[in-house]
C-alpha cells in the first residue's frame, strides 16, 4: 500500500520532478510514512528520500535541489518490511555502482532466500526492505542484458508475492520500466510524455487518457512510446480508457479536509451509483453485470466478503437481500472467509465489496471463491483495479475518488450498489418480489435528496462533537440495519478521533455490555422508524430507557415525527422518514459528521489517521 509515480518527458528540465511530486501528493493517501524520488542525469541516478510525510521530502529537495531531467520516479510508503526510516524509504539503488533505482508496492514473499543468496555473492544491503533485493537482482540482470525491460523480465521470474515495481537506469535515460503482479499500476498516455501511477490520480493533472495493465505484465515507457509484454515475454496490450473525472475532483475544493468534502458528496455518490441503472418504466438493467440471468436465477446462497467499512455495507445488504430475494445471505470478513473452509459451490454467489478494489484480503477471498466454483461479483469504486478483474462481473459504485483514509461516500455508494444487486435478483424472481423491487427502486431514487436534508441539519451534531472533544469512550447501539450503522459509527470514531468506541446490537446490551454504562457515558442510539416490522421501534425505546436509567447520556438518531424517543433522549438528531431497509443511507451520516468534527476539535489529521493507509494491499 504505497503510492508509485513514474514519468518520462521530452527534454531535461524541472517538469519531471514537478510531475512526480504532484503525483505523490495525490497518492499520499496510499501511505505516508516516508517518501522519495530518483531522477536520471548525466552523472547517474540522483536520489532524495525522507521518512515522515511528503513535506519532509519537499523541504529536503528545496535545500538540496535535483538536476533537470527527462526521467523520474517517486514513491510514498506505508511500511511493511523495515520501519519508516530514511534508509528504508524508496527508491532503493541496485548494483555496486548504484546506477539503477527501483520503487516497489507490495511484498516480495521470497525475499529472505533471495537476500541470503545475494549476500553469499558478496552483495551488501543498506536497508531492511524486501525491495532492495529486487534492486540488486535488476542490476545484475541489467549487467547481463544491457536492457532494462529484459532485466525486469529476468527479475520478476525470480519473485513470489504481490508487487508493482518501477525501475530506471542511468545508462537508459528516457525509459521507465514497470511490472505488476497482484498490485496496481496504470499508464497515463500523454503527448510527448508518458506516465505510470498506482492509480490515475498520480497523473490526472496532465492526462485523462489511461491504459490499464493486466496481471503479470511489464510496461516500458519512453516519451513517445508505451509497450507491454507478459511475464512470459510475449507482446501484450492494455485496455485504453478515458478517465471521467478531473484533477479538481481529486482536490479538496475549498473544504478543510477530504473527509469533510467526501461526506458532503454523498448525495451525488448515491445518485450517480443509481444513474443509468433503470429503464424508463423502472425496470433495473445492470449493463455491466456480464453474468447470465440463468446463472443468477440458479443462485441458492449469497456470501458477501469485505473488510472494515465495506463489510458493514455488506451487513446492511444482508438484511435487504434476504428480505427481497429470500436467498440466504452470509457476510464474512474477507480475511476469515478462506480460512474457515466455507461451504461454497457452483450455486453460490460470492459478492465482494471494496472501495479500492485492491484490498488483498478481499482479493484472496474472491480467488478462493472462484477456486471453489462460485460465481463472483465485485462491487467496487475503482475502475481498472484488481478485484473486479479477478471477478466474473462487476457493479461499479460511482462515488468518485475517495481520498480520505476513512471511508464515507464509498460506504453509501456500496450500500446502494448492494441494494441494486438485491433488487435485480428480486426482479429476476418475478411475482411479488418483482413488484416490491419496483416500489423500493422508487424509494431509493428519493434517497439523495434525503441525504442532503440530513447534511443540511448537521450544525447541532458539530456542536455536540466539539463539546465532547475530551470524551474517552463512546458507545453506539442499533438494531436490524441500524446495527451495522452502529458498528460503522464506532469504527469512524476509533480510526480518526482515536477514541475508544464500541458498537452493539441493542438487544445484546443486557447480555453483558450494559455493565459499561456509568453516569455520563455517551451512547448514540440509531432508532429504527416506528413502522419497522416486529415492534423493533418499541424495543429500542425500551433499550434507551434501560441505559438512561443507569445514567447514560443518550444521543438519539431518530426519524422526523418520532416523538416516542424524546422523553429519554438528551439529544435528538433527526433524519427524514424512509423505508426501514433504506435508513442506513441517512442514519450513518450524523455519525460520520460527529467523528470528523470531533477529530478536528482534537487537532487531528482526519484525512491521514495514524497507523492507517487507504488501500490495504497486504494480508
Ligand atoms: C474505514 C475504512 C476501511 C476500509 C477497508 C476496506 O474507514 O476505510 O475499513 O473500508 O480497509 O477497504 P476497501 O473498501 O478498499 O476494500
Amino acid at each position: 500500500m504505497c503510492g508509485i509515480v513514474g514519468y518520462v518527458g521530452p527534454s531535461a528540465d524541472t517538469v519531471a520532478l514537478d510531475v512526480v511530486m504532484e503525483g505523490l501528493a495525490r497518492l499520499e493517501y496510499r501511505g505516508y510514512d516516508s517518501a522519495g524520488v530518483a531522477v536520471i542525469d548525466a552523472d547517474g541516478v540522483q536520489m532524495r528520500k525522507r521518512s515522515g510525510k511528503l513535506v519532509n521530502l519537499r523541504d529536503d529537495i528545496a535545500a538540496h535541489p535535483l538536476p533537470p531531467t527527462t526521467t523520474a520516479i517517486g514513491h510514498t510508503r506505508w511500511a511493511t518490511h523495515g520501519g519508516p526510516t530514511d534508509a528504508n524509504a524508496h527508491p532503493h539503488l541496485g548494483g555496486a555502482e548504484q546506477r539503477l533505482a527501483v520503487i516497489h508496492n507490495g511484498i516480495i514473499e521470497n525475499f529472505h532466500s533471495l537476500k541470503t543468496g545475494l549476500i553469499a555473492q558478496g552483495v551488501s544491503f543498506t536497508s531492511e526492505t524486501d525491495t532492495e533485493v529486487a534492486a540488486h537482482l535488476l542490476a545484475q540482470a541489467y549487467t547481463q542484458s544491457g536492457d532494462l525491460t529484459a532485466a525486469m523480465l529476468a527479475t520478476v521470474a525470480q519473485l513470489d508475492g504481490a508487487f508493482t515495481l518501477l525501475t530506471v537506469h542511468a545508462d537508459q535515460p528516457g525509459v521507465v520500466v514497470g511490472a505488476r503482479r497482484n498490485s496496481p499500476l496504470v499508464v497515463g498516455l500523454g503527448q510527448g510524455a508518458n506516465y505510470l501511477g498506482s492509480d490515475v490520480a498520480a497523473f490526472i493533472g496532465h492526462t485523462r487518457d489511461a491504459m490499464e495493465l493486466g496481471q503479470d505484465q511489464i510496461v516500458t515507457i519512453t516519451p513517445d512510446s508505451v509497450s507491454v509484454i507478459g511475464f512470459d515475454g510475449t507482446p501484450a496490450d492494455g485496455r485504453r480508457y478515458h478517465v471521467d473525472w478531473d484533477a479538481a475532483a481529486a482536490e479538496k475544493g475549498g473544504y478543510p479536509s477530504f473527509m469533510a468534502k467526501e461526506i458532503d458528496e454523498q448525495p451525488h455518490a448515491v445518485a450517480d451509483t443509481l444513474l443509468g441503472r433503470t429503464k424508463e418504466e423502472g425496470e433495473l438493467v445492470l449493463d455491466e453485470l456480464r453474468v447470465s440471468e440463468e446463472a443468477l436465477s440458479q443462485v441458492t446462497k449469497i456470501v458477501i466478503v469485505a473488510c472494515g467499512t465495506a463489510a458493514y455495507a455488506g451487513m446492511v445488504a444482508k438484511y435487504a437481500i434476504e428480505h427481497w430475494t429470500r436467498i440466504p445471505c452470509e457476510v464474512d470478513l474477507a480475511h476469515e472467509f478462506r480460512y474457515r473452509d466455507p461451504v461454497v459451490d457452483g450455486h453460490t454467489l460470492v459478492v465482494s465489496v471494496s472501495q479500492s478494489g485492491e484490498t488483498m484480503d478481499t482479493l484472496m477471498a474472491v480467488k478462493h471463491a472462484r477456486e471453489l466454483g462460485a460465481l463472483t461479483i465485485s462491487i467496487c469504486n475503482t475502475h481498472g483495479s484488481t478485484i473486479p478483474r479477478e471477478s466474473d462481473a462487476v457493479i461499479y459504485t460511482h462515488a468518485g475518488p475517495e481520498i480520505a483514509v476513512a471511508s464515507t461516500k464509498a460506504f453509501l455508494a456500496q450500500i446502494t450498489a448492494c441494494y441494486l444487486l438485491g433488487l435485480y435478483l428480486a426482479q429476476l424472481r418475478g411475482g411479488s418480489s418483482a413488484v416490491e423491487a419496483a416500489a423500493v427502486m422508487r424509494d431509493l431514487r428519493e434517497m439523495p435528496a434525503k441525504i442532503q436534508t440530513v447534511l443540511d441539519r448537521m450544525d447541532r451534531v458539530r456542536e455536540i462533537a466539539r463539546f465532547m472533544a475530551d470524551t474517552r469512550s463512546v458507545l453506539f447501539l442499533g438494531r436490524h440495519v441500524g446495527y451495522p450503522v452502529a458498528l460503522e459509527g464506532a469504527l469512524k470514531l476509533k480510526e480518526i478521533a482515536y477514541i475508544h468506541a464500541e458498537g452493539f446490537a441493542a438487544g445484546e446490551l443486557k447480555h453483558g455490555p450494559i455493565a459499561l454504562i456509568e453516569p455520563g457515558q455517551p451512547v448514540f442510539v440509531v432508532v429504527p422508524g416506528p413502522d419497522t416490522p416486529h415492534d423493533l421501534h418499541a424495543k429500542i425505546v425500551s433499550n434507551i430507557q434501560e441505559i438512561r436509567a443507569r445514567g447514560a447520556r443518550t444521543i438519539v438518531v431518530a426519524q422526523d415525527g418520532d416523538e416516542a424517543v424524546v422523553p429519554f433522549a438528551d439529544e435528538v438528531i433527526r433524519v427524514p422518514v424512509s423505508a426501514p431497509l433504506l435508513q442506513p443511507l441517512l442514519t450513518v451520516v450524523p455519525l460520520q459528521v460527529f467523528a470528523c468534527e470531533l477529530a478536528v476539535a482534537k487537532g487531528l489529521d482526519v484525512d491521514q489517521p495514524r497507523n492507517l493507509a487507504k488501500s490495504v494491499t497486504v494480508e
